[in-house]
């Protein structure tokens, strides 16, 4: 479209177009972004994501006003928010459900991303950012995770900060660092708050524009994988392309009344989710001197703990959780195959696949549990070195499967087939 017609001509919307490209940004990034037809139940996902971080913005604004950032004061003010504060039960559910709800939308709009090849040329950059927001979600999630100043609080962040102080050389300064003080404290307390409520969000808000901006540039995949953009009718529009608006924001407002119907089931009936979203000592005021007897982080990090765990050698369990994470950023460059759908790759692609997903939800739920309890017969250590070794097969195999020609895939349709 030219630039003139991306103008509006008379009234207070002509008068700001003059002076602020609204109805140009409008019709780029909305009323006429083309976006693949066929479109499924999984690409509800990403507009969900979307919508579940302004609701922790939002929540986490209000919280704010009543939360008393100290190590004197945070327990407190979160029973007061909990029993006083009008409707400040319902905000504090929201936020925490929100965290878990953030987690579970977000490893599902990934999984798409696997399922369909999202992450595959030329959309290496909008995984990458995705990534990083991931990151950025982890460390955000832990953080907030402090600010109650529970038991499980206290000692959730006592384990994970002092997993830095196993880094050769540098760890136990590295974790004095994180801490600010010789053991978790007031101190800690205050930065985690400020990085939760100022810097991380901000850095949320800005990569989650960059990975959309990253999107437009280069057009949305679809779950056969063909790029739309090599069929265009007259006019230059993909002819397997529909408007965004308003024929996906209608259908994205039907999955968010459908996202809600659960969401709010948990708010109001569940919010602790047996323990999940909201572990039992955490019902206690933090207690430097009193170690609760099961440490678990929640259950969004605990295929991660899983894979921790599963190495017997302190520093090599933290390699192994790092490299478990690194090894998603390079996915792009570890997958060489030319097939993005799985619907049209080769029956090792397949299995090798349903197997990573079986292995990260298996080690969610080992990370969950003593390492000593039995399954089977085996401890949950063992069963946790089994799938720590699929895991990371999976990646071994996606490069040997495809870098060395193993793959048969089936035809590629020229056109979206549903
Ligand atoms: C705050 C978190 C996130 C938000 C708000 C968000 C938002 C979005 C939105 C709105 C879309 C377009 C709609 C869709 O395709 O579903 C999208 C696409 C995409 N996202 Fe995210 N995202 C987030 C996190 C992530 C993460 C963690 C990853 C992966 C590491 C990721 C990878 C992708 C990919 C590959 C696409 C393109 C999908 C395709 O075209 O098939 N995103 N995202």
């Amino acid at each position: 479209m030219s630039d003139a017609t991306q103008k509006a001509e008379g009234g207070l919307l002509g008068w700001v177009d003059a002076r602020f490209p609204l109805t140009k940004m409008w019709n780029e990034h909305i009323a006429e972004y083309y976006a693949p037809k066929n479109f499924n139940i999984w690409y509800y996902f990403g507009s969900l994501a979307l919508f579940v971080l302004v609701n922790q913005l939002l929540t986490g604004i209000w919280l704010t006003m009543n939360y008393n950032p100290s190590a004197d004061g945070a327990f407190a003010s979160v029973e007061y928010i909990m029993r006083d504060v009008e409707w400040g039960w319902l905000i504090r559910y929201m936020h925490s459900t929100g965290a878990s709800a953030f987690f579970v939308v977000v490893y599902l709009h990934m999984f798409r991303a696997l399922l369909y090849g999202s992450y595959q040329k030329p959309r290496e950059l909008i995984w990458v950012f995705g990534m990083i927001i991931y990151l950025m979600l982890m460390a955000e999630a832990f953080m907030g995770y402090l600010l109650p100043w529970g038991q499980m609080s206290y000692w959730g962040a006592q384990v994970i900060i002092s997993l830095f102080g196993a880094i050769p050389g540098i760890g136990e300064q590295l974790a004095l660092w994180i801490r600010g003080d010789f053991n978790i404290s007031g101190v800690t307390l205050n930065r985690f708050f400020a990085l939760h409520v100022v810097a991380l969000p901000l850095a949320l808000v800005g990569l989650v524009v960059f990975h959309i901006l990253a999107l437009h540039e280069v057009g949305s995949n679809n779950p056969d994988g063909v790029n739309i953009k090599e069929h265009k009718d007259k006019a230059g529009k993909p002819k397997d392309g529909i408007p965004f608006h308003p024929y996906y924001t209608v259908k994205d407002t039907f999955g968010l009344g459908v996202f809600l119907i659960f969401f709010s089931a948990v708010v109001f009936f569940a919010p602790e989710m047996g323990g999940m979203f909201l572990e039992p000592p955490n019902f206690e005021p933090a207690n430097p001197l009193q170690t609760p007897e099961h440490i678990a982080p929640v259950w969004y990090f605990t295929a991660f703990y899983s894979i921790l765990r599963a190495i017997p050698d302190k520093f090599g369990g933290v390699l192994a959780m790092g490299s478990a994470i690194f090894l998603l950023f390079l996915l792009p460059w570890i997958d060489r195959g030319r097939v993005r759908s799985v619907r049209y790759r080769g029956l090792g692609h397949k299995i090798a696949l349903g197997l990573f997903a079986v292995a990260f939800v298996a080690l969610s739920y080992l990370g969950l549990q003593a390492p000593s309890d039995l399954i089977l017969g085996l401890t949950v250590t063992a069963w946790a070195q089994i799938w720590t070794v699929v895991y990371f097969g999976f990646f071994a195999f996606l490069f040997a499967y495809t870098a060395f020609g193993f793959e048969r895939t089936k035809p590629v349709p020229e056109r979206v087939t549903d």
